[in-house]
C-alpha cells in the first residue's frame, strides 16, 4: 500500500483527491505549509498546494513565487515521486490548434511563469498540466456563475478567450492511472472546449436559470494579468488518459452541488 501525501487538500482539487485515494495522508494548507522545509512519511505526493490567485499574482510575484516555485522544492526535497499540477497558463495562446507536451512553453503572467519554474523544480514524477479546474467546493467560475444567475438578468463575461473546463472529480480519477503510468510532462484535461462565454450559458442552461450571458471581449473585462486567448490542452502521448467532455464534467459537478 503506497502512502501518499496530499497537499492543498483543502483545495477544489485537493478535496477531490482525498476522495480519489482514500487512506491518502491529506493535509490543508493550516497543517502543511509547502513553503516551509518539512518532513513526512510518504511513497507519493500528490502536489495540489498552489498560489492560484492568477491576477493577485502580478501585484505579489514574490508570494507566488514562494508558494509555485519554493513550495514545490521543498515537496520534491521529500524524495518520493510527485505529482505536479501546472497549467495551460504556460503557454502564450497564440496557437490555434491545441496544445501538446511538445510545444514550448511562454507563460505571458506572473502565475503562468511560476507554475512553469515550479515545473522545472521537478525530479521524479509527473507533470500534470490542466485547465479550467472547476469543483464542487471552493472558488472557481461554475459557483461564481451559478450565484450571479440567481441573482441576476444577465451578466457580462469573456468570449474570447478559448480552453477546456475540467471537472476536479475526473482529474482526480485520471491521477490514480497515472501514477501507474511513466512520469514526465502530461497534457490531462477535458474533451471540448468553449469559451467563458459559452460555458456560463451552458451553466444556466443545466441549472435551469434564466440569466442571459453578454459576450465581452478580454479588454472589456480588465482583468490585471494577460491570459492565452487559447489554451486547449491535448496529449501527444498514446497512453494518456482521456477525460470525459467538460459538458459531462458541469453535469456531474451541478449533480454533487444540488446534494450539498
Ligand atoms: N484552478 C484552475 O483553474 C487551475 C487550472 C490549471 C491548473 N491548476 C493547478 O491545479 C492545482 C490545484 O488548483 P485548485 O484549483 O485546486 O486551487 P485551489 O482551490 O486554490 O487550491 C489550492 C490550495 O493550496 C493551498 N495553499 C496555498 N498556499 C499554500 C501553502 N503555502 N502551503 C500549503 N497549501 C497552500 C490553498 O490554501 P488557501 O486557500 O488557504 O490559500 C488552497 O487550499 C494548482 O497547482 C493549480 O495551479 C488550477
Amino acid at each position: 500500500m503506497r502512502r501518499t501525501l496530499i497537499t492543498g487538500g483543502a483545495g477544489q482539487l485537493g478535496v477531490a483527491l482525498a476522495e480519489a485515494f482514500p487512506g491518502a495522508d491529506v493535509r490543508p494548507r493550516a497543517a502543511l505549509d509547502v513553503t516551509e522545509p518539512f518532513s513526512a512519511e510518504a511513497d507519493l505526493v500528490l502536489h495540489a498546494a498552489a498560489w492560484t490567485n492568477v491576477d493577485g499574482a502580478e501585484s505579489d510575484p514574490e508570494g507566488a513565487e514562494l508558494v509555485n516555485v519554493v513550495g514545490t522544492r521543498n515537496v520534491v526535497a521529500l524524495g518520493a515521486p510527485v505529482v505536479y499540477y501546472s497549467s495551460d497558463y504556460v503557454f502564450d495562446g497564440e496557437k490555434r490548434s491545441p496544445y501538446v507536451e511538445s510545444d514550448a512553453p511562454a507563460p505571458r503572467s506572473v502565475y503562468g511563469r511560476t507554475k512553469l519554474a515550479g515545473e522545472q523544480e521537478m525530479r521524479d514524477g509527473w507533470i500534470v498540466r490542466t485547465s479550467w479546474l472547476f469543483g464542487w467546493t471552493g472558488k472557481n467560475f461554475v459557483r461564481t456563475m451559478l450565484r450571479l444567475g440567481a441573482e441576476r438578468d444577465e451578466v457580462r463575461v469573456v468570449d474570447d478567450q478559448r480552453g477546456s473546463p475540467t471537472y476536479v472529480g475526473h482529474l482526480a480519477e485520471a491521477t490514480r492511472s497515472l501514477v501507474e503510468l511513466p512520469g514526465g510532462v502530461w497534457h490531462i484535461a477535458a474533451e471540448g472546449d468553449c469559451t467563458w462565454a459559452e460555458l456560463a450559458a451552458a451553466i444556466f442552461e443545466e441549472a435551469g436559470l434564466a440569466c442571459r450571458v453578454v459576450p465581452i471581449k478580454t479588454e472589456e473585462f480588465g482583468a490585471p494579468a494577460a491570459r492565452p486567448a487559447y489554451s486547449v490542452l491535448r496529449s501527444e502521448r498514446p497512453e494518456a488518459p482521456r477525460l470525459p467532455h467538460w459538458r459531462e464534467g458541469l453535469r456531474e459537478c451541478l449533480a454533487r452541488l444540488e446534494g450539498t
